[in-house]
């Protein structure tokens, strides 16, 4: 019962609002560059928790494209990780705010 209402009340605050997925991220074969910060400084294990984490990743290089560790560890916070230990997820972030080089490569 309580999940039905959150659904509900989920979907009223998107209405009318542009909603990004992990599965619009990429252009055609071509990684976004958070999805490649992952790949390359072994953000993941199981990859649980890695769409929220990428998408919450994108979101912070939108806002702020060259985060401090700790801007981005608040940023993560609310996405939990039972097999990394988020040092990886970290460096999978500031390597892509690097490769982004300050641009908002949003698709
Ligand atoms: Fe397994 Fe994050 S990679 S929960």
């Amino acid at each position: 019962m309580f999940r039905r209402r959150h659904e509900h009340f989920v979907a009223a605050q998107a209405n009318g609002a542009e909603v990004k997925t992990i599965e619009g991220l990429a252009d055609g074969d071509i990684f976004h560059p958070v999805q490649e910060g992952f790949r390359e400084k072994h953000g993941l294990q199981c990859g649980y928790c890695t769409p929220g984490m990428i998408m919450t990743a994108v979101h912070l290089l939108e806002t702020n494209s060259n985060p401090t560790d700790d801007e981005i560890k608040h940023a993560l916070e609310g996405n939990i990780c039972r097999c990394t230990g988020y040092v990886n997820i970290v460096e999978s972030v500031k390597w892509a705010a690097a490769k982004m080089g300050g641009k908002n490569v949003s698709r």
